[in-house]
């Protein structure tokens, strides 16, 4: 468990409650759930530095159709499948250094009872009505079918195989019942329509509220927006209830009637929370009845913020419950540059990353690319490995690696008493501001370049003052022994400011310094005081294991758990004739090269070229490749291609053209650019 509340409280003391969203209970922990614990965990380890009083909760979200049939397909209760994976979730959080104050399950008595409380508040202000409707119904299996367990024709294109909800291929949305031959995915049998009367929540009359929530600063501006779009499509009531079997709660006087999912996953955000304070003389009330001060912020992923931003609040506000002070959206995680995929190895589990690769690396990539909008994050692990060993083993490691030897073996283990350089510390011990603004405010990839230039700053101070050399000189021992202790003193710092994102490699160095770090700690410098014998912190992330763990991945997956993308259009029979046979020699005089394609854009005048610039290692070439129809230049920046090196350059309208990129298709917007495998790097020979 996290310490609560660090000791020395700035000027005043916050009470803070934190989320993440709850993850359901039928999957593993994968890299896109990782980035939001990774986000929610950074931002309260930092609240805790800074003396709050934050607390972080979190849970498994156990109930829903999808959870009961995948305990019945293991052959098992759904109590036992969910015990088994809140244990197994909570274990890779920890593992990645994730710690909440408590991670509880939805399924559960505290969650029970304030379901209860919270509908039956609703019902008797009158938010809740009742309505017969008709629902597409499984007569084998003899339940109603959620949306995503219907597959059939689309109505719109008439596409085979497609969800119950949308299209993959022509992106049509419509209901179940209009879909042409339609099958229940349980069962196989024909679906018919039945009717049944379900519970509704009056959405409507929270509207004005809404508006006034969303632009009280809640929300990211960009979600507000969006937001806007459903009010003008006006709300509509909201259907909470779902007929038996189902694996939920039973609503209060209505038999064989159960919460939808997505009533009692936010109110477990409640439930895990009073679990905690029953344990550890909390006031539950303080952190959620109406007019309380205290900070309440859920972090979600921006599929999820129609729940967050519109039932949520109005559930809270009409149940009589405060809101929350904020909702932080983040993006989608990508992995080298596209979708997670479980054929290309890149849909990651935790456990299997963790298999291969130190937790830290990831919680420094994450924090080096998070921001407070939306945008999507791209893990790309080339970017990743470099950005790893160049930062924390090149630079910040590397400090305490280049001062500590010197103070062990010619200082006895003590930093000097005096400091070698007052505006080098000082600009260190100044910058604790602005880099708490950038926390505190979301801005993690700020507060990392912050932190990487004070970490430049004290390696170029090292350079220059050579301590290698000056140690040799008896004349400048103490000058040598105070540059030394300024390195280590910025190593000091660095790790300070680094704490909330890099929590082992905090302590490894805390033991080092024989030091506790708390945020306010840089501002008393360590004199005359003893240090341990350094031991290295952090190996470099190795190129191999990367590989071995997308290869893992890949093995990990059973066919039907499959997710690769739906092609942009069904294939065409548009495919060229094989051309006549060539000799080898014919082949190796083409030098196929691996190409880093560092900047793409428009060229003006031309309507099917983009211009590109390829780094292939050695040298950099300019491309117009005519791949304009099938790519936004921004798409193409930072992916890797093959290209033809050695094609004589043609001089074109628009510049020198010095080879060509290979793309596979009949053209137009249906073409697409080789990518080789991870691993890779620019200017290899393709053989
Ligand atoms: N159970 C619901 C949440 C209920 S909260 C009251 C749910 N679960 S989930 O497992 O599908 O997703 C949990 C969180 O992980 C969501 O915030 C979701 O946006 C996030 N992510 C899932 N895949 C993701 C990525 N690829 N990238 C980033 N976040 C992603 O939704
Ligand atoms: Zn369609």
């Amino acid at each position: 468990m996290p310490d609560s509340a660090a000791s020395s409280p700035s000027s005043s003391r916050r009470r803070i409650l934190l989320t993440s969203a709850l993850p359901y209970a039928n999957g593993s922990i994968h890299l896109g759930h990782l980035l939001e614990h990774i986000q929610t965990d950074i931002w309260a380890r930092f609240q805790r530095m800074r003396g709050h009083e934050c607390y972080s909760v979190c849970a498994d979200d156990a109930h829903g159709t999808p959870v009961m049939l995948k305990a019945q397909e293991l052959g098992i209760t759904p109590e036992e499948m969910v015990a088994q994976t809140r244990d197994e979730h909570h274990r890779d959080l920890l593992d990645f250094g994730i710690e909440y104050n408590n991670y509880y399950v939805t399924h559960s008595e505290e969650n029970k009872q304030l379901c209860e409380t919270v509908y039956n508040k609703l019902d008797a202000a009158g938010y809740i009505s009742k309505r017969t409707i008709s629902q597409l119904y499984d007569p084998e299996k003899q339940m109603f079918l959620p949306d995503r367990f219907v597959r059939g024709t689309c109505p719109n294109c008439g596409a085979e195989d497609q969800y119950g909800d949308s299209c993959d291929v022509c992106s049509a949305t419509y209901s179940p019942a209009e879909m042409k031959n339609p099958r229940s995915v349980v069962s196989g049998a024909t679906p018919i329509l039945k009717d049944s009367e379900h519970y509704f929540f009056d959405l409507p009359q929270f509207e004005s509220m809404l508006r006034e929530w969303l632009s009280s600063g809640a929300v990211q501006t960009e979600m507000a927006n969006k937001l806007n779009e459903w009010f003008e499509q006006g709300l509509q009531q909201w259907d909470i209830s779902r007929d038996a079997p189902y694996f939920g709660f039973e609503i209060p006087n209505a038999p064989n009637k159960f919460f939808y999912v997505w009533v009692d996953a936010p109110v477990g955000y409640m439930a895990s929370f009073l679990n905690f304070c029953a344990s550890n003389d909390l006031n539950f009330d303080d952190f959620w009845q109406q007019g309380s001060d205290t900070e309440l912020y859920h972090f979600i992923g921006k599929d999820i913020t129609y729940f967050h931003c519109l039932f949520w609040p109005a559930m809270l506000e009409g149940a009589g419950y405060r809101k929350p002070t904020g909702v932080n959206v983040h993006g989608f995680v990508t992995v080298n540059g596209a979708k997670m995929s479980k054929s290309r190895g890149t849909f990651i589990k935790g456990r299997t990353y963790l298999d291969h690769l130190d937790p830290e690396y990831l919680r420094y990539y994450f924090a080096s690319k998070l921001s407070e909008n939306v945008t999507d994050i791209d893990l790309n692990f080339e970017d990743f490995a470099q950005k790893v060993n160049a930062d924390l083993v090149g630079k910040v490691v590397n400090i305490a690696s280049r001062c500590a030897s010197f103070i062990t073996k010619r200082f006895d283990g003590k930093l000097s008493e005096t400091c070698a350089d007052e505006s080098l510390m000082n600009a260190f011990i100044n910058a604790s501001q602005s880099i708490a603004q950038r926390f505190e405010a979301r801005q993690y990839h700020h507060a990392i370049r912050e932190i990487m230039a004070l970490a430049d700053r004290a390696n170029q101070y090292i350079d220059a003052q050579a301590p290698w050399v000056t140690i040799k000189d008896e004349s400048l021992q103490a000058h040598t022994h105070a540059v030394c202790s300024l390195g280590i003193n910025c190593f000091r710092m660095l790790v300070t400011y680094l704490k909330p994102v890099l929590p082992r490699l905090a302590q490894q160095a805390e033991a080092f310094l024989n030091d506790n770090l708390t945020w306010d700690s840089v501002k008393a410098p360590l004199y005359g005081h003893a240090i341990d014998k350094f031991k290295p912190m952090m190996q470099r992330v190795d190129m191999d294991k990367i590989n071995a763990m997308i290869e893992d991945s890949k093995q990990s997956l059973s066919a039907s758990e499959d997710s690769a993308p739906v092609p942009k259009k069904p294939p065409t029979s548009k495919i060229d004739p094989i051309a006549p046979t060539i000799e080898f020699d014919d082949f190796a005089k083409i030098d196929l090269r691996i190409a880093l394609i560092t900047k793409a854009e428009h060229v003006e005048g031309a309507d099917k070229l983009l211009r590109l610039e390829l780094d292939i290692g050695e040298q950099t070439k300019q491309v117009f490749a005519g791949i304009k129809s099938a790519y936004q230049p921004e798409q193409l920046e930072g992916k890797h291609t093959v290209m033809v090196a050695n094609l004589a350059p043609r001089k074109m309208r628009f510049g020198l053209s010095e080879g060509m990129v290979l793309a596979a298709g009949p053209g137009g917007d249906d073409l697409y650019i080789l990518e080789p495998h991870v691993g890779a790097t620019p200017g290899m020979r393709v053989k």
